[in-house]
């Protein structure tokens, strides 16, 4: 009779799981340097005869950081093209991602239909600056229909390009750069936040809670809510341009996000402690209402031992997501 180990009954598990459910493996880092890179990886997993389902890449692609954008030498719309529909052809799918901040680069086409439908967050009576990946930036106001507009029509123009099967809607809750300074007594209510032990200031990373969406709403009372209009533009605009059940990924969460979009848990580290706070993290986001919730595996951050990537995979192979 043949003997198992815990660890091979494990593994045997992953297996059984991957083959019953017809999934395969998520691939993505932040740090792809080019389109031969991404192919490199794709073949890797052939190559090992590891179920590859869907790859992914983060902000490396675009030019500058701007949206909608490739960076023209090393992830060119043509090479990109050709990536995409060989996966296609495979059965696979290609995931980009998009922040919400938009370059305010006088000669971006994306900035410049922005400016022409006023769909930017306002502040101290003018568009709100904030600064991220591309540098000054402005915000689509998702509480405005005609950001949706303009975010549906962006994200059309672009899928002709470049035909993505899912989006990641990342840095918005909404992540910004610089700390937006008090205007009104808002941005210093009596009642201070303990951020993991800091005091810091209610705008601290994040854009001003003065500022002012469509309605007359401030962001003192729609922050939380930002993230999830943007998920739910993201979702309409992808079955309304795929005809399909659409795949987004969104970091910013709030009650109902479930509908809309899968979740993860965020930029974790190559640590055990991770590994098990990703448990009931996980089990959490089940009563949250999110049930396509995962981890990052191995770690976001830093470089994991052998040991702890392969328990991790092994974990992983039990999240939803
Ligand atoms: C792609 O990037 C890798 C890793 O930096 C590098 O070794 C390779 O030469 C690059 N290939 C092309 C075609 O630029
Ligand atoms: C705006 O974008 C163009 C084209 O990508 C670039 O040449 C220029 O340096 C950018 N301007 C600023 C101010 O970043
Ligand atoms: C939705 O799809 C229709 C038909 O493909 C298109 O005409 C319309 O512009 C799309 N709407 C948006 C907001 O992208
Ligand atoms: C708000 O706008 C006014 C008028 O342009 C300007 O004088 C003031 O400095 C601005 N306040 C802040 C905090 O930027
Ligand atoms: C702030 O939070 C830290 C833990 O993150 C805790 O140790 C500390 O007691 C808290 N301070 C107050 C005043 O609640
Ligand atoms: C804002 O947050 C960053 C960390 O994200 C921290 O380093 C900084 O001290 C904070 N600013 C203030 C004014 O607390
Ligand atoms: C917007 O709301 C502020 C108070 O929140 C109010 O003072 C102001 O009159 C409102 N403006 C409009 C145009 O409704
Ligand atoms: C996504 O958007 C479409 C079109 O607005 C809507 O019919 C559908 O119910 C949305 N999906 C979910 C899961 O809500």
């Amino acid at each position: 009779m043949i003997e198992f180990n815990l660890q091979e009954i494990i593994l045997l598990l992953n297996f059984v799981y991957f083959y019953i459910f017809l999934t395969g493996f998520h691939q993505c880092r932040y740090g792809y340097k080019n389109v031969s890179d991404l192919e490199s990886v794709v073949a890797g997993y052939a190559e090992a005869n590891i179920p590859l389902e869907v790859m992914w890449t983060d902000i490396d692609y675009m030019d500058d950081y701007k949206d909608f954008t490739l960076d023209p030498i090393n992830f060119p719309a043509k090479e990109m093209k050709n990536f995409v529909d060989k996966l296609h052809q495979n059965g696979q799918k290609y995931v980009l991602i998009l922040d919400p901040g938009i370059s305010t680069n006088e000669s971006y086409a994306t900035f410049l239909r922005g400016l022409e439908h006023d769909v930017f967050l306002k502040w101290n009576g003018t568009n709100y600056l904030g600064e991220v990946w591309p540098g000054p930036v402005y915000f689509p106001d998702f509480l405005n229909p005609a950001a949706v507009q303009f975010w549906a029509r962006e994200i059309s123009i672009f899928r002709k390009t470049l035909p993505v099967d899912g989006l990641w809607i990342d840095m918005n809750e909404i992540s910004n750069f610089i700390d937006p300074p008090v205007l009104s007594s808002l941005d210093d209510p009596p009642y201070k936040i303990n951020n993991s032990g800091v005091f810091r200031p209610i705008n601290n990373k994040t854009v001003p809670v003065s500022a002012i969406h469509y309605g007359n709403v401030t962001e003192y009372d729609a922050h939380n809510i930002h993230g999830l209009l943007e998920t739910r533009a993201t979702n309409y605009t992808l079955i309304n341009d795929t005809g399909k059940r659409p795949f987004v990924l969104t970091r910013s969460s709030f009650v109902g996000s479930g509908k809309y979009a899968a979740h993860w848990t965020g930029d974790n580290l190559a640590r055990w402690t991770d590994l098990q706070y990703s448990i009931p993290s996980i089990l959490n986001f089940g009563m949250f209402g999110i049930p396509m919730i995962g981890a990052d595996i191995c770690g976001f951050g830093g470089d994991p031992t052998e040991e702890l990537c392969s328990r991790r995979i092994q974990l992983g192979a039990f999240y939803p997501f």
